[in-house]
């Protein structure tokens, strides 16, 4: 059981202040029937509420795809950049959504968006072993020696041993390489800090696929969808 008002701040509907005004002026009814406190409790997974005479579609978390552009950075606040949060509607983010994970400021693609604290354990867990692909412009040429360093495990510069990974080369010449890898780990730069450890850099990155959701490619940057009910359900599984 919650407080009415808080149920409908959280769903966006303004400041507890504004909804116990709402509510005094007689706009919001439960089951049908007119209230007049705003600290009513009511289970709001079973009741029916009204504000205005609009049903009120009622959910309490909220799963967003975003294919997230260069420039916004991964995270709720800061204090200098746009963040991917600030980038999305007010009616989502009323929901105080967080990203699953993190992008860097000039990586671009699939980041996933919610405020379940479950789902988000689950992605990112490092037990879990969720895949994360991505597609990746090097500035320089590589070859089947490559692949078989990721194979074994990339030590990074710091001294640390990566998780083996999967290196993809779609092409690679004197000009550079594109490539696909796939890595179950999130570490700080992770991928860029693999490529320097082979002394190449990225020069692009996208992410293109976390555990099973792909990046929709009619998405074009910067814009977000909901997940539907199956792709929920096949990240629960994880
Ligand atoms: N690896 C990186 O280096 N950067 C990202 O944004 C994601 C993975």
């Amino acid at each position: 059981m919650d407080r009415i008002d808080k149920v409908l701040a959280n769903l966006g509907f303004g400041t507890r202040k504004e909804i116990k005004a709402v509510v005094k002026n007689g706009e919001v009814k439960i089951d049908g029937t007119v209230i007049k406190d705003s600290s009513m409790k009511i289970d709001p997974d079973k009741s029916t509420i009204e504000v205005g005479g609009n049903v009120v579609e009622y959910k309490k978390n909220i799963y967003l795809l975003m294919n997230k552009p260069q420039g916004v950075v991964s995270a709720t606040f800061d204090n200098y950049d746009e963040t991917v949060i600030d980038i999305l509607e007010p009616e989502y983010q009323a929901f105080k959504p967080f990203p699953v994970g993190r992008l860097d400021k000039d990586t671009e693609g699939l980041l996933l968006i919610t405020n379940d604290g479950e789902l988000n354990h689950r992605m990112i867990s490092p037990k879990n072993h969720v895949d994360k692909v991505y597609y990746a412009e090097i500035d320089k040429y590589l070859d089947e020696r490559d692949v078989n360093r990721f194979k074994k495990g990339i030590q990074l510069k710091d001294g640390y041993k990566c998780l083996p990974g999967k290196l993809h080369i779609m092409e690679s010449n004197e000009d550079g390489a594109k490539v696909e890898v796939t890595i179950q780990e999130g570490k700080f730069h992770q991928v860029k800090r693999m490529f320097n450890a082979l002394g190449k850099n990225v020069v692009y990155l996208k992410r293109i696929k976390f555990g099973p959701m792909e990046l929709d490619k009619d998405l074009n940057l910067g814009e977000y969808r909901e997940l539907s009910k199956n792709e929920i359900e096949s990240i629960k599984r994880i």
